[in-house]
């Protein structure tokens, strides 16, 4: 495909946040070309309603990457591919480590060896543990509290030494609570399986799910529910594109929160939908789960003001209204 602008490896473009920063860089007029091994990626998103080129391969096959990249002109990668399930990474931690911090190393060497030296990488504020601060800042001290976690800290910690010694440039997004939909209903949430509370919520608002959980109501928050940052996906593929746009032009390594900057409780989110979708939500409330702080919520001024990102959609309304069209269309 010939573009002005040049093309940018996808990684997890098949995936929920990788498929809306797809849509952004097309938007935007660069080329794009999406790896995904379909683990949990969907085919149709990126053939159909993307319709940009998907290989389907895995970031733990050299001979592959390797191709690729003699293949395509490269100009810069963003590595949204990863497992991401907290609780599977306790009980299951080999997948993740040898997904999450080995396939990225393979990536890294494989980019590298073809001289492409610019990386956006999605971490996570998971890296941060349990915050002794809020909003939390990037300098915060990282002590995760599950393997998940430490995956995402780890691959951080080779960017910085990559860095050092390869000159390899990279963007860390540590990202809150991804959220919502394209405001255009194209693209949505479609994990399987979905743990993330707005999804649950709507899918309970279709009679899909009998109920939704509360997992516990006495945190010392206003309602006793735990508090979250959501950040509207579509936020986050911008994002995506002014960190890519950054180290094109010579930017220096950095690390960036992205957030919405207000965080909501589960309570609110719940009432929010019911608002949103006019349905009955049914709530069951459970006993507090193991590793959930209180609250989450992040600083992400020094995405403003370095990147010159402003989010649009910091209403939690616009959120949930976007992701329940986007899941009145999938449920139909
Ligand atoms: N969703 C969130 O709220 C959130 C928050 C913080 C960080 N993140 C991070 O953002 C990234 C994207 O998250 P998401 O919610 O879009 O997840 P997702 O599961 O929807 O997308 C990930 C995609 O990567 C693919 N994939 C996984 N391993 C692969 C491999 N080895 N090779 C090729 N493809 C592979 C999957 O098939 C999937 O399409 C992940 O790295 C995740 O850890 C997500």
């Amino acid at each position: 495909m010939s573009s002005e602008k040049p093309t940018i490896l996808v990684t997890g473009g098949a995936g929920y946040i990788g498929s809306h920063a797809c849509l952004a860089l097309k938007q935007a007029g660069y080329g794009v070309v999406v790896l995904d091994n379909l683990v949990y990626g969907h085919r149709d998103l990126v053939e159909n309603v993307l319709q940009v080129e998907l290989i389907v391969g895995d970031t733990n096959d050299r001979p592959l990457l390797d191709d690729l990249f003699a293949t395509h002109k490269i100009a810069a990668v963003m590595h949204f591919s990863a497992y991401a399930y907290v609780g599977e990474s306790v009980t299951d931690p080999d997948k993740y480590y040898r997904n999450n911090v080995v396939g990225t190393l393979t990536l890294l060497e494989a980019m590298l060896a073809a001289s492409i030296k610019q990386f956006v990488f999605s971490s996570t504020c998971a890296t941060y543990g349990v915050p002794h601060t809020v909003p939390i800042p990037e300098d915060h001290s990282q002590n995760p509290i599950n393997p998940y976690g430490f995956t995402k800290l780890a691959v951080e910690r080779i960017l910085m030494d990559f860095d050092a010694a390869y000159g390899l440039k990279s963007v860390v997004f540590r990202y809150f609570n991804a959220a919502g939909a394209d405001p255009n209903g194209l693209l949505g949430e479609a994990h399987d399986p979905e743990t993330h509370l707005i999804p649950l919520v709507l899918m309970a608002g279709l009679g899909k799910l009998e109920s939704v959980s509360i997992f516990g109501t006495d945190y010392p928050t206003p309602d006793g529910t735990c508090i979250r940052d959501y950040i509207h996906v579509s936020d986050l593929a911008d994002a995506h594109i002014l960190g890519m746009e950054y180290l094109l032009q010579g930017g220096d390594t950095a690390v960036f929160n992205l957030g919405n900057g207000s965080g909501f409780s589960v309570k609110q989110v719940i009432e929010t939908a019911q608002k949103v979708t006019g349905r009955e939500i049914k709530v069951v409330e459970s006993e507090r789960r193991a590793g959930d702080p209180p609250m989450l919520v992040g600083s992400s001024d020094k995405a403003r003001k370095i990147l010159g990102w402003k989010p649009q959609y910091a209403d939690i309304q616009d959120i949930i209204s976007h992701a329940w069209q986007w899941h009145q269309r999938r449920h139909k």
